[in-house]
């Protein structure tokens, strides 16, 4: 089976990539021909013999831009038709499994980590398909951005998880937070592992299974549950378990009986 995607990394900073992309899921990914996954040095692309990859910024103020030429050379040097472009940048779309899913179909992604103030704009006018952030805060380069993107977008190709099934059941992949696993002891410290999941009934460890993936769900990521909505069932059963959080995330519970009509009201 030929690598589903490629991923080719341009950076200042090689050497921060390197051992995560040597190791865990991704190194066996690669390995096994799943993906390929290149990093590159900018400075390879530096058009001068001091191989200046920065320069200082236009109309003042303290920070280093990166130049545009070196990743312009990069970029087309490594790009085909099929390329989409990501600039890793904190003004980006946010990271989510919705992003992931999207960039997993397709099959060259060409990431640029910025470094100092940043890329000079006319990178992202004229090369940028997609700006992507992994979060609503700032971080010194993209290199630990490209690895979260990368280690995201790699997890769903074909064969990368062992288990296919275990990604498509994971925390957000169906709007939901993931129930909670436990493995051996039986017992740890005085908590016991729940019955159910002792019991080998395999429809009772589904329905408890989802069930306590709404509860967490509504617990703690009350906003993912409002994207995704509840079914009458699964309302009716949070209601009973969870109420605090319940008249917070829907106000009244569905068995609370409609105000009477006004001349009944009068009546009484
Ligand atoms: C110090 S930051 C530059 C921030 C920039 N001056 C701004 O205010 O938008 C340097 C580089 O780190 C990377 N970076 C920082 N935070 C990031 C985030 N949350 N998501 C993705 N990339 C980020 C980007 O590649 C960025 O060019």
């Amino acid at each position: 089976m030929p690598p589903s995607i490629r991923f080719d990394i341009l950076t200042l900073f090689p050497e921060m990539l390197a051992g995560p992309l040597e190791g865990g899921v991704l190194g066996r990914a690669r390995r096994a021909g799943l993906v390929e996954i290149e990093s590159h040095n900018l400075r390879d692309w530096a058009m001068d013999r001091h191989n200046t990859v920065d320069d200082y910024t236009f109309g003042g103020g303290s920070g280093m831009v990166m130049k545009p030429e070196p990743i312009a050379a990069a970029v087309e040097a490594l790009r085909n038709e099929k390329s989409w472009v990501v600039l890793l940048t904190p003004q980006g779309k946010v990271l989510d499994h919705a992003v992931a899913l999207e960039l997993s179909r397709k099959t060259h992604l060409i990431l640029i980590c910025g470094r100092y103030e940043g890329v000079d704009e006319r990178v992202r006018i004229q090369l940028v398909d997609e700006q992507i952030s992994i979060g609503d805060y700032v971080l010194t380069g993209g290199e630990l951005p490209a690895l979260v993107l990368t280690e995201t977008v790699a997890r769903l190709a074909p064969g990368v998880v062992g288990n296919d099934e275990a990604t498509r059941k994971e925390s957000h992949s169906e709007g939901l937070l993931e129930h909670p696993h436990f493995t051996r002891p039986r017992e740890f410290r005085g908590e016991a592992v729940p019955d159910v999941l002792l019991s080998g009934d395999h429809g009772a460890i589904r329905r408890w299974r989802h069930r306590e993936s709404l509860r967490r769900t509504l617990l703690v990521r009350p906003d993912l549950l409002q994207r995704r909505g509840l079914e009458p069932d699964e309302s009716e059963w949070l209601w009973k378990e969870e109420p605090a959080a319940m008249s917070g995330f829907h106000g009244v519970p569905p068995s609370v009986e409609p105000d009477p009509p006004l001349e009944k009201k009068l009546e009484s």
